[in-house]
């Protein structure tokens, strides 16, 4: 065993702001508030339900993660957050859909209370959001939009007497744009959000508020975020932990548990064609190409990373893949995926998987924006600071070190998750060598 980190213990309350209180975000706020109140169990959370093995297998430890890394519990999150849209989060909710009325009805008195501070928002950013009604009117530059974010941030910390925030960005998917000089440093960021430079992005400037705020920052959603070289920066200089982007969830998720397999087994694919309908505020703001493609490019790259084509030429090399996303309103949040893969095996004889997933995107991705705050409130008691690596478990597009190339592999993120767990912990790490049983 080695010596383990010092983590500051998870005393007091921890705010939980999210700009963006829409599906996502209202499902975790009201999943949370149930729970806390035994009314419904937090599935599909691994900070609530998920055990880790300690130490060898005929040790039988086998701790619930809760129980032992110092996690804040539910009791003491607080909620808030942002949106362009004025209603609180029991309103928010019901227009969601997400959840049946008498769900939300259950804890309706708390949700009501969470109401959105007025957004920072621009419209050639998210381009199918009209009629807004509660974005902040600040003269002057993003800099003083930044400032009267952090005046929220500091707010909220008082009016709530919550001792520790992190943020959790739940709001739109952005417009795709690639990084351009105004994100290479923090010199260049802070001078471009004085002048108010057409590349930054709304959310990147709700990041700069967090990080210089002590507030560490995870994306949700694919846009560039807190992933370019200035937020790199300003994290590690402030130390404070990032990370991003995009909840893995539907479609994502299934890819990445079952693309390892098939080439765990040399298994050849051909093609991979992924399309979906979905009717949700989200499925109306990614049928806005330019905002589609930021989640296409969030979507496209995990398969390419996990089959490696370059290493196996000849089962990967010609892999035809091919994502949509469909607008259907009728479907509202319950979306359905379809993936038709066609694989080939011993001597090239063809065959085909087919997967029709009916699935309930916010309901997959709140336990991941709740395990999220946890773990990054977590890495920022064990003074972590910039790229959480070892959260790459959450996300379709794993940040990670420029040097390198991300992990999407589910299995191998979740062995990088628990491991660091362990790590901060002084538990031995586990290799899975298993030969420690066989010596005699
Ligand atoms: N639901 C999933 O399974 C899933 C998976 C991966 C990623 N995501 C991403 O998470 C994000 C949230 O998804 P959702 O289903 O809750 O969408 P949603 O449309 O229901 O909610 C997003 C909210 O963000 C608000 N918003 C937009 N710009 C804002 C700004 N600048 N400041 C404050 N609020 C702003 C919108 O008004 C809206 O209420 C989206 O970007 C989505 O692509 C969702």
């Amino acid at each position: 065993m080695s010596k383990p980190v010092d983590i500051a213990p998870a005393t007091g309350k921890l705010g939980v702001l999210t700009p963006g209180m829409g599906a996502v975000a209202t499902t975790l706020f009201a999943g949370v508030l149930a729970a806390r109140k035994g009314l419904a169990a937090p599935y599909g959370s691994l900070t609530q339900l998920g055990h880790i093995r300690l130490g060898r297998r005929d040790d039988a430890r086998n701790p619930l993660i809760k129980d032992f890394v110092p996690l804040a519990s539910l009791d003491d999150l607080v909620f808030g957050g942002w949106d362009v849209y004025s209603d609180d989060a029991y309103a928010a909710a019901m227009k969601a859909g997400v959840l049946e009325p008498r769900h939300i009805e259950s804890i309706g008195d708390e949700l009501r209370l969470i109401e959105p501070m007025a957004a920072v928002f621009d419209h050639q950013w998210v381009r199918n959001l009209n009629d807004v009604d509660n974005v902040k009117e600040v003269e002057g530059s993003k800099m003083d939009q930044a400032e009267a974010l952090m005046a929220d941030i500091d707010r909220f910390r008082s009016e709530h007497g919550v001792e520790r925030v992190v943020m959790v960005w739940c709001g739109s998917t952005e417009s795709y744009r690639d990084p351009s000089e105004v994100h290479m440093d923090l010199a260049s960021f802070e001078k471009g959000l004085k002048e108010s430079h057409p590349d930054i992005a709304p959310s990147q400037i709700y990041a700069y508020a967090a990080l210089q705020s002590d507030v560490p920052f995870a994306n949700g959603a694919p846009n560039l975020t807190v992933d370019i070289p200035a937020m790199v920066e300003l994290a590690e200089e402030r130390g404070v932990p990032i990370s991003g982007k995009d909840f893995k969830t539907g479609q994502t998720l299934l890819k990445t548990i079952v693309a390892p397999g098939l080439k765990a087994r040399m298994l050849g694919v051909r093609g991979w064609f992924s399309t979906n309908i979905l009717g949700n505020r989200d499925g109306e703001v990614l049928d806005d190409p330019e905002s589609f493609k930021s989640k296409e490019v969030s979507k496209l790259g995990v398969l390419e990373q996990i089959l490696q084509p370059e290493l196996y030429p000849e089962l990967y090399g010609e892999l035809y893949h091919k994502v949509r996303i469909n607008y259907y309103p009728p479907r509202g949040d319950e979306k359905e995926g379809w993936d038709n893969i066609d694989i080939f095996g011993w001597l090239g004889y063809p065959m085909q998987i087919k997967i029709d997933f009916l699935c309930r995107d916010s309901i997959l991705a709140a336990p991941l924006a709740l395990d999220l705050a946890l773990f990054m409130d977590l890495a920022h008691r064990a003074d972590r600071r910039g790229i959480q690596e070892w959260l790459s478990f959450y996300y379709k597009t794993p940040q990670h070190a420029p040097e390198i190339y991300p992990e999407n592999d589910l299995f191998i993120q979740l062995t990088k998750l628990k491991n660091n767990l362990r790590q901060m912990m002084g538990e031995d790490l586990i290799t899975h060598l298993g030969t420690e049983y066989y010596e005699k």
